[in-house]
């Protein structure tokens, strides 16, 4: 193996993506937007999903998991606009083994081009008796019924058996027999758990190709958990083993431990083409913006160590390493930074730097902002040269996920007053705008923070506790930008907010005000029961 060779990582973008028969190639299937937003702290507006999924476009997803239609109206309407708007991916939806299910699933995937039912129920003995509390019998049923009646509705249907690693075979076999029977062109094996090993996974996926009479009827596809830290290695034994269909998040986020990344994936495939000869479409240039965009809008940071993605990823500290980069790249790298879409460059920017300047750097640094956002974005920061006398891609990194997160917020901060000191309360006047109006609150409280915070409940009450507050210096110096986290909790839904700013307390209050978006999204989620008939 040389490292830096280009490898073959594209394949005809004509191939079908749901059907039976794509030969090598690994389809993508991402499904940021729905197990990725089950991330505990995770929830996307509809306009933050509509984002997100005009990137996994541009990128070459074949397949995007856009929610759960069932799940609540801002998942209905985030299926339906996705479907509106993409056209070169193929849009899904979850859906359970239930007619209703279903067919709001058909119904928010209407103006799709190309659209996706992907219906499960689990499999295992213990989810089948202890959540189902269904036989055997009654889920195979299940199966039979959800497959055709999805099918009824649509040509491309995925089937699931939910904890699929931990299902007998005999049982799993018939049921994967009877979903194909019924229509459905993709079987999707869940490590609903993360519990599986890769050598048992691939045994897993081999045992199925070989019993399952029709199996070549359906492409098999897998999706990972990372409880173990094995989802990505789960995955590329699958792929050896005959899946063809891969399910990923951005960054890995997910349900607990996350899905396998799927950039780590597409590289993992891409770098190791001598191993694993399997072509995917996906433009991997792409994937440091993906990323980025991801992490802004979560508000989950990437830690730095991160395979592919991370800060630290292409980073060389020790010294005989950086001889070595200085000599010859690849003594230390095994892939090209730009092919994660990383530009290396010393474009310097400063109070004088025009928006062209601006643009170009935030694209090095893998943001693309539509034009109102860049303009947002452009006035915060020459409003931050004013202040500011260096300009780090730090601080561009943290005003432009600050600029993402609140693009499309009902609640605003517009303007914050504080008085603090010596003084035994501090004072605090905030001015919001909540779904279009502007609102003034005065509160008093132990510290700035405590006082801007209860003039901001005030014009927001809720019963939410705070669970966390952290503040974190994004550069050196007292001029530094503060980068602040707020976590509110309430009734089992968590959610995270951030705000960087000069102005601590400001940054606070920008952060607080995130984590309430966030949790008017998380209210209108009623997460949906194992099963309703
Ligand atoms: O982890 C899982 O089993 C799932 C299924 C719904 C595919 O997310
Ligand atoms: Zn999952």
């Amino acid at each position: 193996m040389s490292a830096h060779q280009p490898t073959p990582n594209q394949s005809s973008p004509a191939e079908p993506s749901s059907a039976a028969g794509a030969g090598d190639r690994i389809i993508i299937f991402d499904t940021t937007l729905r197990d990725g937003e089950q991330s505990p702290g995770a929830s996307m507006t509809v306009g933050e999903k509509l984002r997100i999924a005009e990137v996994l476009e541009q990128m070459g997803v074949d397949v995007i998991e856009a929610g759960f239609a069932i799940a609540s109206d801002g998942d209905f309407r985030a299926v339906n606009e996705i479907a509106k708007k993409v056209k070169d991916s193929v849009v899904c939806s979850l859906s359970r083994a239930s007619k209703r299910d279903i067919e709001r699933a058909a119904e928010a995937l209407e103006p799709a081009a190309q659209k996706r039912i992907h219906t499960f129920i689990a499999t295992s003995p213990l989810h089948m008796r202890v959540k189902l509390q269904m036989t055997p019998d009654a889920v195979h049923q299940a199966v039979i019924d959800s497959v055709s009646h999805a099918r009824n509705l649509t040509d491309d249907v995925e089937w699931s058996c939910e904890d699929g690693s931990r299902s007998e075979h005999d049982f799993l076999c018939r049921c994967i027999e009877s979903a194909i029977d019924c229509g459905a062109t993709t079987i999707n094996i869940p490590d609903t758990v993360g519990y599986a090993h890769p050598e048992e996974f691939a045994d897993l996926i081999r045992m199925i190709r070989n019993r399952v009479p029709n199996i070549d009827k359906a492409i098999v596809s897998v999706h990972c958990h990372n409880d173990l830290g094995l989802g990505v290695a789960n995955s590329l034994r699958a792929i050896q083993a005959g899946a063809r269909q891969v399910e990923c998040t951005i960054n890995g986020i997910g349900e607990r431990a996350g899905n396998a990344a799927m950039e780590e994936i597409v590289m993992a495939l891409k770098t190791r083409h001598d191993l694993l000869p399997y072509p995917t479409r996906i433009v991997t240039q792409h994937i440091i913006r993906a990323s980025r965009l991801v992490s802004a809008i979560t508000g989950f940071a990437v830690q730095p160590n991160k395979a592919i993605v991370g800060a630290n990823a292409f980073q060389h500290e020790a010294g005989i390493h950086q001889d070595g980069m200085l000599k010859d790249a690849g003594t230390y790298e095994i892939m090209r930074p730009e092919d994660v879409g990383l530009v290396r460059s010393n474009l310097v920017m400063g109070k004088h730097s025009g928006r062209h300047a601006f643009r170009q750097k935030l694209k090095e640094l893998g943001y693309e902002l539509g034009d109102n956002a860049l303009a947002e974005a452009f006035a915060r920061f020459k409003a931050l040269a004013d202040k500011k006398k260096e300009i780090f891609d730090e601080d561009l990194i943290a005003l432009v996920d600050d600029e993402i997160q609140t693009t499309d917020q009902r609640i605003k901060v517009v303007d914050l007053a504080v008085q603090c000191g010596s003084r035994p309360k501090s004072q605090a006047r905030i001015v919001l705008e909540m779904d279009g109006a502007e609102r003034t609150a005065d509160a008093q409280g132990d510290g700035p923070v405590d006082a801007t915070f209860n003039a901001i409940k005030q014009l927001v009450p809720h019963t939410a506790r705070l669970a966390l507050f952290q503040i974190h210096a994004v550069t050196e110096g007292t001029d530094a930008q503060a980068e602040v986290t707020v976590r509110l909790e309430e009734e089992g839904k968590t959610v995270n907010g951030q705000g960087a700013e000069t102005d601590t307390i400001l940054a606070s209050a920008r952060a607080y005000v995130m984590a309430l978006n966030k949790l008017l999204v998380k209210r209108e989620k009623t997460a949906p029961a194992a099963l309703s008939a």
